[in-house]
This record gives structure tokens, sequence and C-alpha cells, in this order.
């Protein structure tokens, strides 16, 4: 892929929304200056337009790198001189919020010393009384956490891993101050892609300005304080068509076969010994019924020796929850004797709650003990966890053995993030994030061999 050539195509410029008028350039102007001791940046040009445009919602979206997250952090900043004026920024999770350079951390860095944080609330509390808070919307039951509270500025970051009833409901908590001018604003910011690409897609670029919703794209040419290495890092966790299209602001619809290709992976018909290896089961949700077309349990066994991973199996099948006990640890006891593998670390992706948790302490007390077994949680989702192993296998990174089962498993992949069923890409995604993290140096826990 040639960088430099996709970053200087302007097709993002066919996006740009309406100018700001003087009287909202005036605005920002002033509100920027009554809040210059928390807003330690200036904005880009785009993010000028963000900040200036009056319409109720908009969105900032575009490649990694934009300046998105910057953007939403300053526009709830902008009326925080207004006693009780309060503004909320979402992210899926407190974890997403947390991570460094993410929402929490850069609102530290800006305001710390100038603010009160309140880590029990997620809380900034301002010498004027107004408020910015960190929320988090990750079940859709979640959204009502926020029911009674009132808002002139709520914020999304990454909006496409919401869905598009959560950010709806939030709606109804914009509320106007009695006697101020405090405009009320919904914001959001994104990349393209996540399970919400669709409906911000429709909202903003579809409909958008007919509907009074503006678009701003976001470019790596419009924020010149971004490290161009760091960049194209960020890239490799992007899903392909995103990294085809990345600073454009091409918000195309995914096509099947956007985030995995067979083209990409190489066959082989026999695997090289040495293997670190994970089986990673995907539970079905629900034992099968006559006339559906129930999930499948599956367990993928992916290994990797000198920074090459090989999908070496995978099983797949329908049945009740004994048949499924039965079968995954016939499958343990069958991997234990692959002489290819000097270990297999065995997972199985945990249901959120109590009866994810009690499930994982039954297999690891009597249908998996003895074995290197632990469940494991899940975070972000499919599409998300998905993309770095679709990019190890763009880089020709993943080799697959020749099984019987290989071409229902490259039709699942192929199809994904569309397709009826999604448990082969969900052991494969799993069984990817499992050996990654493990350091390249061989593991302890073995089944009695020595490494060779
Ligand atoms: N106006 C600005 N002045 C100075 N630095 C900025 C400005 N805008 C953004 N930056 C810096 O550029 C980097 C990228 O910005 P930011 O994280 O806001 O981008 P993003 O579009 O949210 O990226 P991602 O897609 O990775 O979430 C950050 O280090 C940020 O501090
Ligand atoms: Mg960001």
């Amino acid at each position: 892929m040639d960088i430099e050539q996709t970053l200087k195509t302007p097709q993002h410029q066919r996006y740009q929304p309406r100018k700001p008028t003087e009287s909202e350039w005036d605005i920002l102007e002033e509100t920027l200056r009554l809040n210059r001791a928390y807003i330690p940046h200036a904005p880009t040009q785009q993010q000028a337009w963000f900040l200036a445009l009056s319409e109720q919602e908009i969105m900032y979206g575009g490649a990694a790198g934009g300046g998105k997250t910057n953007a939403l952090l300053m526009a709830a900043l902008q009326y925080v001189h207004v006693p009780s004026y309060s503004a909320i920024v979402f992210r899926r999770s407190y974890t997403d919020l947390e991570l460094p350079d993410a929402l929490i951390p850069r609102s530290k860095d800006w305001l710390t010393g100038k603010a009160k944080w309140r880590g029990d609330k997620y809380e900034w509390e301002f010498p004027s009384g107004a408020t910015l808070t960190f929320g988090y919307i990750s079940s859709e039951n979640d959204k009502y956490r926020y029911q009674g509270a009132q808002f002139q500025f709520i914020g999304f970051d990454e909006l496409t891993h919401f869905s598009e009833t959560q950010y709806r409901y939030l709606f109804s908590r914009l509320r106007r101050l009695e006697e101020s001018y405090v405009p009320l604003r919904m914001r959001g910011a994104s990349n393209p892609g996540g399970i919400g690409h669709e409906w911000v897609k429709q909202r903003f670029i579809t409909e958008g300005a007919k509907e009074g919703r503006l678009f701003i794209p976001a470019s790596l040419w419009d924020n010149p304080y971004l490290d161009r290495e760091e960049y194209v890092q960020s890239l490799m966790n992007l899903d392909p068509t995103t990294r085809a299209q990345l600073l454009n602001g091409d918000w195309t619809a995914r096509e099947a076969g956007s985030v995995f290709r067979r083209e990409w992976f190489s066959y082989v018909s026999s695997i090289p010994s040495g293997l670190t290896g994970c089986r990673y089961w995907d539970l079905a949700a629900t034992a099968p019924k006559a006339g559906t077309d129930p999930d499948y349990t599956c367990g993928v066994l992916l290994g990797i020796k000198d920074g090459i991973y090989y999908v070496a199996d995978v099983v797949r099948f329908r049945g009740t929850p004994a048949d499924v006990e039965k079968k995954i640890r016939q499958t343990a006891i069958v991997d234990r004797e692959r002489p290819e593998f000097r270990s297999i670390e065995i997972r199985i992706e945990e249901e959120k709650g109590q009866a994810g948790i009690s499930l994982a302490s039954h297999y690891s007390r009597n249908i998996l003990r003895g074995f290197n077994f632990r469940s494991h949680k899940i975070t972000g989702d499919k599409e998300v966890r998905a993309n770095p192993v679709s990019a190890s296998a763009q880089m020709g990174n993943v080799a697959l053995f020749n099984g019987a089962w290989l071409t229902d498993f490259l039709d699942e992949l192929e199809s994904f993030p569309n397709g009826s069923h999604n448990d082969q890409v969900d052991g494969l995604s799993g069984s990817h994030e499992v050996l990654s993290s493990i350091p390249n140096k061989p593991i302890s826990i073995s089944f009695g061999r020595r490494p060779s």
C-alpha cells in the first residue's frame, strides 16, 4: 500500500460542511479566550470548524490521528466558564477512557491544578461550578444509567462503537439551562468501521446536511502535530478497507471480503514442529432447535513459530451442553498428542456476567482439569477484535493447513462481518490475541514434554 499516495488524495474535501458564519467565529474566539486556561491547544482548521459550527449534531470523522479526540475534549470545555454547565463524553468502557492518551489521561494533562477531579464520579468540577463527566455505555441498558441527568454537551468518542439506540437515547438528556445562551450540542468523533459504521454513515453522510446534521472529515493533513511513524503503526489496527482509504474521510460501505481475503493466506500441507499453540473456543449461545439456524461451537487451533501463524485445525459442531463438554475434552486429549506443538493453551471465550464465570470454573474444575486452561475475557466488538489478525494475514503472516474444514473457514472469513455466523472468525481472533500476547520465548507450562 502506498501510504504517501493515499494520504495525498484529497477526496475527503468533497464532504466539507458549510463554512461557519462571522458570528459563529466570534463565539468560538470568545469561548476559547474565556477558557484559555483549560484548552491548551490552538485548534487546527478542521477542529476550529468542529468547534465553531452551531448545528445541534456534528460528527468529526475520518482516519486515525486526525485530531478528533482532542477536538471533542476542546468542544466539551468550551463553556466551562458558565455556572451549572454540564458536559459528558462517552466511550464504550471506562477502560477505553483510561488508556494512555485516551480522554481521561489527556484531561488530566490539561486540567490538573485548574479544576477538581472527583475520581469516584469520573468528573471534573470547575471553579464556576460547571462539570465535565466521562461516562460509558457498554451494554444496551447502560444508557439508562444517565436517566435523570441533564447535559448541554454530549460527546461520543469512537461513535461507530456505539449503537444508534444508545446514541439516540441520550438526546433525552440534552436540556437547555434556563435563561442561558449555552447551545445544546451532540458531538461525535470516529474512525470509519466498527459495529455502528452503517448507522453513523447513514445519519451523518447520507442524510447529513438535509437533516441539519454536519459531518466534518478528518485527515492526517489536518493535524500537523502527529508523529507519522506512530500513525502508520495505528493503521495496522484498522480493517483493510479503512487502511486502504485511510485519510480520505471516505465512508464507502464495507463490502464482503473487506476484513479477510483468501489470497492473503498461504496454504500448507504440513505444519512445522516447535509451535506454541492456542485452541480457542467460541461456545454457541444456545442449544440447537429444529427449524432455526443456530450458532456453532467452534474451536480454532492456531500455532506460532518465527512470527508466522499457522491455523492447524478447526473443530466446529452444534450440540447440547453435554455434547459440547464431551467434544471439548476429546479435542484437548487429541491436541495433547500433536507432535508439532510443544504446548497448547486452551481458552474459552468468557460470556459476560455470573453465568460466564460459573461456566469457566466448571470447565477448569471438571472438564479440562489438568490442561492448560483459562477462560478469556473479551473486550471490544467482533470487528475490532478481528483487526489485528486481519492485519497479520494481509501482511502474509498467516498460513492455513489444508484440512477438511478449509472451505467453510474461508467462506466465513470472506463474508465477515456480514455473514450469518462468525464463530470461526471469533476463534481465530481470540487465538491470535492470546498468542500475540505471549512473549516471544518458550512458555513454561507444557505437557511434560520439553521444548525440542
Ligand atoms: N490542535 C492541536 N494542537 C496540538 N496537538 C494536537 C492538536 N490536535 C491533536 N493534537 C495531537 O495529535 C495527536 C492525535 O490527536 P487525537 O488523538 O486527537 O487524534 P484522533 O483523530 O482522535 O486519533 P485516533 O483516530 O487515533 O483516535 C495527539 O497526540 C494530540 O494531542
Ligand atoms: Mg481518538
